[in-house]
């Protein structure tokens, strides 16, 4: 990984490896947990954009700046004057500009969850499509003590994700999980120490990044769809496209000739 990190607006930081074909989003507000202002969201949106349309990177991970949080949720100082239509607003222009951007998004997207992942900020972890955290994270959603509910996704995300009876208990409750309880009931996928956060992710994204790209875009829209009440056709539909790539035929061809595939990107 080189070491030129670029900067997006204020607060968020870019690092792109085209050789490994991995770009790491990392979101730095560290004085305010990584908290999700509208300054973070929309550079964020930039930051996605610009890994959506560059061929060379494959992959994402997105982290938080510091030891302590990866993101500590929406940023409670901006919206407590919010009325309602403020509040609507605000939760369905988050869900357009990052959440549901990254949840449909062309290519797989890592959470490595640095520390509190809070509200908004497990609501980030939960879109994207694989979560890794250390041993120091603390994941839950304080909402219902604020005198909200989760806004950005969590309770449709999160009952798919580890069953509706943990995900009721954890809203209702606004109990916090440590990455153990996490991992047991399946709101992460891996836990490292602090120090092998990032080298985890990458070895995620290395394996990912050898698979075909075009499989990877119809993976994420097949598997995303069983949100949907025509998932099965779905998977038909984007199963049938990918016999029209050359990937397909490069990855059939690679197996029957006992070689590794090279795929187009
Ligand atoms: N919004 C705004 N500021 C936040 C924040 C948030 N979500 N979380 C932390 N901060 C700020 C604090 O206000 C504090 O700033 P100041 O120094 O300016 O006072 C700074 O970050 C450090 O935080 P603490 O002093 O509170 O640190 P701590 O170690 O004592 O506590 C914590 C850490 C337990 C994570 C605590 O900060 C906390 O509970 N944060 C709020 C978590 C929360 O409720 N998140 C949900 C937000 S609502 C939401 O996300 C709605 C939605 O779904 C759309």
């Amino acid at each position: 990984m080189n070491d030129n990190w670029k900067k997006i607006g204020v607060s968020i930081m870019c690092k792109h490896d085209f050789k490994n074909h991995v770009t790491i989003i990392k979101i730095c507000r560290q004085k305010q947990l990584n908290a999700l202002n509208k300054e973070v969201i929309n550079s964020m949106e930039e930051a996605l954009d610009y890994v959506e349309r560059e061929s060379k990177i494959r992959s994402a991970i997105i982290t938080g700046e510091g030891e302590k949080a990866f993101v500590a949720g929406a940023d409670i100082k901006e919206f407590k004057s919010f009325k309602k239509e403020e509040a609507n607003f605000l939760s369905s222009v988050g869900k357009q500009k990052l959440f549901n951007k990254i949840a449909n998004f062309n290519k797989p997207i890592i959470a490595a969850i640095n520390g509190y992942a809070l509200g908004g900020g497990l609501e980030l972890a939960l879109s994207c499509h694989i979560r890794v955290a250390n041993t120091r994270a603390m994941l839950g959603l304080p909402e219902c003590k604020l005198g909200l509910i989760p806004g950005y996704g969590a309770t449709q995300r999160l009952p798919m994700i580890v069953g509706f009876g943990h995900a009721m208990e954890m809203i209702l409750t606004c109990k916090m999980l440590n990455s153990e309880e996490s991992r047991r009931i399946g709101l992460v996928n891996h836990i490292v120490e602090p120090e092998e956060l990032i080298k985890k992710c990458l070895s995620i994204a290395q394996l990912i990044n050898k698979t075909s790209p075009e499989s990877l875009t119809a993976a994420i829209k097949s598997v995303n769809s069983a949100f949907s009440n025509d998932g099965d056709n779905i998977e038909t539909i984007e199963f049938g496209k990918l016999f029209e790539t050359e990937n397909f035929k490069e990855g059939t061809d690679a197996f029957l000739e006992k070689r590794s595939p090279n795929f187009n990107r």
